[in-house]
């Protein structure tokens, strides 16, 4: 049986052979087919990316249908359970696990990286007080860059590592100032003694305290969050920060591009419309009303549920139902769970949602894990970012070193006007 794909093409009747390799075939071998000797050749019309594969990549492994989701090849669950985010987020950029003294050498860099240039104080003060924490971020992100102009080099692996610890680093720092910027707090700076998480809630949070401790399952629960958050494989702001890394832009740029993609409310927003959706249910006598809304076709769609990969149940939502008990132990519980469980137990039965494979996400109980936490909805997206960034810089480094990839460039299909003549002004 021969791994290759016989095309007839019935405007000429000609047959053509492509290879077929790892289950796809190169759209590029389409290119041969064609209608006459003028013709440009077939290209494939894929809008959304639905059916095409934009790069080869050994990051992150999703099988939708099972629920399975792994990082290097190892499952979600073990890592969320077992590790890390920062010994996570090494695997994701180096492949594989890293040993003690990597692992120390590791941390104590990121650690000492965390400080941020001084004069980024000043960018951050010209926002309007309430400035959204993302559009700050974002813009941040962006600042930070014109402070290291070596950056630039994208091709010396020393000079890339360097900004990847400087960015994963600094993301908590830009994250919390953002936050006490929109708040109208003084910042609160790093403390290296701190976990990553730790000393994200301490530059968060940290008032008078000469030394803020951090509650250990808090700052487990946070970890927890960063494992499962980490990343994604091709999902929007991964493609964005894969496209425009793709120009040989420096880090700092490509990751503010991401950033973007991931403000909008289809992909890092939906843990907010969650929260929006259950504050408006407001009781569990409501529920069976709203059903039949989601039911009825009328646009309304339970939030939270439903995903473009997974037609089961997201295996990230199964451990974050999980540290929501063990976040509500400490915090008191919210008085959305009820509200949320009775859904997700409706849900579950209902045949409109079996039918269409539709199951909670990750966003389904992350809000209300963030909420008891006491961070405010505009930090959700932010939440979502820090962690992120370390699946955003391996797919670019991966992409840098991947001799198949080039700049990003798709085709079109022009739809426009014919060739015409400039019309006068007198004569329109
Ligand atoms: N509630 C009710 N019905 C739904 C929902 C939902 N949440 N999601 C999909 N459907 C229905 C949809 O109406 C359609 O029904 P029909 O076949 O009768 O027209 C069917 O299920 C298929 O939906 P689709 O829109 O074609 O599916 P999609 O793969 O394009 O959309 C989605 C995926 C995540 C955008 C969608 O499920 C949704 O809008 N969910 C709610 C928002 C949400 O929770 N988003 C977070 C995604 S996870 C975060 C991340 O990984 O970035």
């Amino acid at each position: 049986m021969a791994d290759t794909l016989t095309i007839t093409d019935n405007r000429t009747g000609k047959s053509y052979e492509v290879a077929v390799k790892e289950g796809t075939i190169r759209a590029t071998d389409l290119r041969q087919i064609k209608a006459n000797d003028d013709d440009f050749g077939l290209m494939t019309y894929d809008p959304a990316f639905m059916n095409t594969a934009a790069c080869r990549s050994s990051i992150t492994y999703i099988d939708g249908d099972k629920g399975i989701l792994e990082y290097r090849g190892y499952p979600i669950d073990q890592l969320a359970e077992k590790s890390t985010y920062l010994e996570t987020a090494w695997l994701l950029l180096h492949g594989e696990l890293p040993t003690s003294s990597e692992l120390e050498e590791w941390q104590h860099t990121i650690t000492y990286h965390t400080f941020i240039n001084e004069n980024l104080k000043g960018v951050l003060d010209s926002f309007r007080y309430n400035a959204h924490p993302m559009g700050m971020l974002i813009a941040m992100i962006s600042a930070l860059g014109t402070f290291y102009p070596e950056a630039k080099n994208i091709n010396d692996p020393a000079v890339r590592l360097k900004q990847i610890e400087r960015l994963i680093a600094k993301m908590i720092t830009i994250a919390a100032f953002s936050y006490r910027h929109m708040v109208g707090q003084f910042y609160a700076y790093p403390d290296n003694d701190l976990s990553y998480p730790g000393n994200f809630l301490n530059m968060m949070y940290r008032m008078t305290e000469l030394k803020y401790q951090p509650n250990p399952t808090l700052e487990r629960a946070l970890d927890v969050l960063f494992i499962l958050h980490a990343d994604h494989e091709q999902n929007c702001s991964t493609n964005a920060m894969r496209a425009v890394g793709s120009s040989e832009v420096d880090p700092y740029s490509a990751v503010a591009a991401a950033a973007a993609a991931l403000y909008g409310p289809l992909h890092g927003g939906a843990n907010e419309q969650v929260i929006r959706m259950l504050t408006e249910i407001g009781s569990l006598s409501h529920i069976p009303e709203f059903i039949k809304k989601v039911k009825s076709g009328e646009g309304v769609r339970l939030m939270g549920f439903g995903h473009r990969v997974y037609k089961n149940y997201d295996p990230r939502a199964k451990i974050i139902k999980q540290v929501a008990y063990e976040v509500f132990d400490v915090t008191g519980k919210s008085p959305l769970l009820d509200i949320a469980l009775e859904l997700e137990r409706i849900a579950l039965e209902d045949e409109y949602f079996v039918k269409r494979k539709l199951y909670p996400n990750v966003d389904f109980y992350s809000g209300l894990i963030y909420q008891a936490m006491q961070f405010p909805m505009d930090m959700f997206p932010v939440l979502f970012a820090i962690p992120r960034v370390s699946g955003w810089l391996s797919q670019w480094q991966e992409m840098i070193e991947d001799p198949d990839q080039k700049i990003a460039r798709p085709r079109q299909i022009y739809t426009g006007s014919a060739r015409r003549d400039f019309v006068p002004m007198e004569k329109r």
